[in-house]
C-alpha cells in the first residue's frame, strides 16, 4: 500500500519521536539538529511539515521552510523498514512543491557526510555545492531555547540567574556546586581526575527550606531544561496505566531533550517503605525503581529527588548504585536568614532597616516563612498608603510586625529530628 503524504498535526509528535528514535536522529540528527530543535522548526510559522503515513504508522517526516527565495529541507527521516525510496521520493516532492508555493526558487539542505538522507537526496538531483562550507555557532540558551518546543516536551528553561538569587544556604550550594554542578559542567576535567558526574541525587529536609529551589537552581546554572514528573499527573487512572504513563514520562524526558534535569517531588509517594504510606500502587513503585538506572545511562540527565520525609523511604532505595548522593536541605542559620531578608527588603522598602534584628526574630523560619513574611510587611506598608494618605515604605516595624504575626514552619523537634535524618541518610 501506498504511503499517503499529509501535512503534519499535533497530534503525530508521539509517533514522530518514535521514528526519530528508531532512526537514530536522537539527541542529535544527521542534520546536526537537536530534538528540541527540530521540534520548534516542525512547530514553525507558517508550517511545513509533512507526514508520510501508511496503515495508520507514521513512516516518514520531512521539515521544510521557507526563507525568502530560499527553501530549506531541515529534516527527513524515513522508517528504515518499508519502502524507503518511494517514501523518500513522495515527501521531497510534495515538500519540493509547497516550497516553491512559498516562493523558494532553490532548495537548501544540511546532511552529515555520510549519512543515508544524502544519498537519497542525491538521487533527486541534490548535490554538495562546489566548495562552499556549512558554517554554524550555538547561540546561549538563553531566550533562544525554543519556548513552544520545550513547552510540548513538558520541560521549561530556567533564568540563569536563580542559582545566585539562592542566598544563605552557603553549605548546601557549595556542596550541590562541588559534587554535582562542576563535573557536570566540566567532564572532561572530571574524567581527567576519574570523577564520574552524578546521574541522579535526593534532595532532603523539612518543608520550605528550598529543595524545589535548589533543583531548579541546579537547571538554572547548567543551562539545561527542567522537567518535573509528578506522580499526582498519573493519579487515578488504574495501576497498569499509572506504570504505563509513569514510564512514558521518563522516556519523554530522556529522549525528547539531549540534555535536562529531571525532577520529582515528594519521592516519599512513590517510594516509601510502607506500602500504605504511597500514594500509588506497587506496580507504579516498581516502575519507578525500573527507571533509575535507565536515567543513570544518560550522562547529560541529572534525576533530582526531593522528600520532606527521608526516613520513609525504603533503604534500599537510597543505595549508592541508584543515587550517587543523598543531600540536606536545611533550615537557614542566622547568616543565611540575613541574606534572604536582605534580598526581600531590597525589592521592598529603600526605609533603613535592622536586618540582624529580622534574622534574629525570625528562628525557626525557612526561607519560604522569610518570603511570606516580606510580603506581608509590604502589603502593611501598602494599605496603610492607600488607607491614610502617603507614608513611607515598609519600615522595620512593618517587618517585625510580620515576623510576629507569621507562624514558623519549624520547631526544635523538626530540627532534631532533622539532625537525625542527616547523620542516618546524609552521603556526599
Ligand atoms: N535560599 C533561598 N533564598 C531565597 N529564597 C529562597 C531560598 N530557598 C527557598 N526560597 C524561597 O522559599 C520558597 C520555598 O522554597 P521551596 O524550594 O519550594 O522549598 P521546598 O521545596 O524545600 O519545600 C520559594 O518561594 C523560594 O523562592
Ligand atoms: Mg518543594
Amino acid at each position: 500500500m501506498r504511503a499517503t503524504i499529509r501535512p503534519y498535526q499535533h497530534g503525530d509528535l508521539a509517533s514522530i519521536l518514535q521514528l526519530w528514535e528508531q532512526t537514530g536522529s536522537v539527541p542529535v540528527g544527521h542534520d546536526g539538529l537537536t530534538l528540541d530543535q527540530a521540534v520548534e522548526l516542525m512547530n514553525a510559522n507558517p508550517p511545513l511539515t509533512l507526514v508520510a503515513e501508511r496503515e495508520g504508522d507514521t513512516v516518514g517526516v520531512a521539515i521544510g521552510g521557507v526563507v525568502g527565495a530560499l527553501g530549506w529541507i531541515y529534516r527527513l527521516t524515513v522508517a528504515p523498514d518499508g519502502d524507503v525510496a518511494e517514501v523518500s521520493r513522495e515527501l521531497i516532492s510534495e515538500l519540493e512543491l509547497k516550497l516553491a508555493e512559498g516562493g523558494a526558487r532553490k532548495v537548501a539542505t544540511v546532511m552529515e557526510q555520510d549519512s543515508g538522507s544524502l544519498a537519497v537526496l542525491a538521487r533527486y538531483g541534490y548535490a554538495a555545492a562546489g566548495t562552499m562550507r556549512y558554517l554554524e555557532r550555538p547561540l546561549p540558551a538563553i531566550g533562544a531555547a525554543a519556548p513552544a518546543a520545550l513547552e510540548e516536551l513538558g520541560a521549561h528553561m530556567i533564568g540563569p540567574g536563580l542559582w545566585d538569587e539562592l542566598r544563605g544556604l552557603d553549605e548546601a550550594k557549595q556542596i550541590i556546586e562541588r559534587r554535582v554542578i562542576l563535573p557536570l559542567a566540566e567532564p572532561n576535567l572530571a574524567a581527567r581526575h576519574g570523577v564520574s558526574p552524578p546521574r541522579a541525587i535526593v534532595l532532603f529536609g523539612p518543608p520550605g527550606t528550598g529543595k524545589t529551589t535548589f533543583a531548579k537552581g541546579i537547571a538554572s546554572r547548567l543551562g539545561w531544561p527542567f522537567v518535573e514528573v509528578e506522580a499526582s499527573e498519573i493519579a487515578g487512572e488504574g495501576p497498569e496505566r499509572e506504570a504505563k504513563l509513569l514510564a512514558e514520562s521518563f522516556t519523554r524526558a530522556r529522549t525528547d531533550l539531549a540534555s535536562a534535569v529531571v525532577f520529582v517531588d515528594e519521592v516519599e509517594d512513590l517510594a516509601s517503605a510502607r506500602t500504605d504510606e504511597r500514594k500509588v500502587s506497587p506496580s507504579v513503585t516498581n516502575e519507578f525503581l525500573k527507571q533509575i538506572p535507565r536515567m543513570r545511562e544518560h550522562p547529560e540527565h541529572l534525576l533530582v529527588c526531593a522528600t520532606n520525609w527521608v526516613r520513609r523511604l525504603d533503604p534500599a532505595f537510597l543505595r549508592p548504585g541508584r543515587f550517587d548522593h543523598v543531600l540536606p536541605v536545611g533550615a537557614p542559620d542566622a547568616e543565611a536568614r540575613r541574606a534572604i531578608w536582605s534580598r526581600y527588603v531590597g525589592e521592598i522598602t529603600d526605609e533603613p532597616i535592622d536586618v540582624d534584628e529580622l534574622a534574629a526574630e525570625s528562628d525557626l523560619f525557612t526561607p519560604a516563612d522569610i518570603e511570606f513574611a516580606a510580603r506581608k510587611a509590604a502589603q502593611r506598608a501598602f494599605e496603610r498608603e492607600h488607607f491614610e494618605g502617603p507614608t513611607h515604605r515598609a519600615a522595620q516595624e512593618d517587618f517585625l510586625h510580620a515576623i510576629s504575626s507569621t507562624r514558623p514552619s519549624l520547631s526544635t523537634e523538626i530540627l532534631d529530628s532533622f539532625s537525625e535524618d542527616v547523620a542516618r541518610f546524609a552521603r556526599y
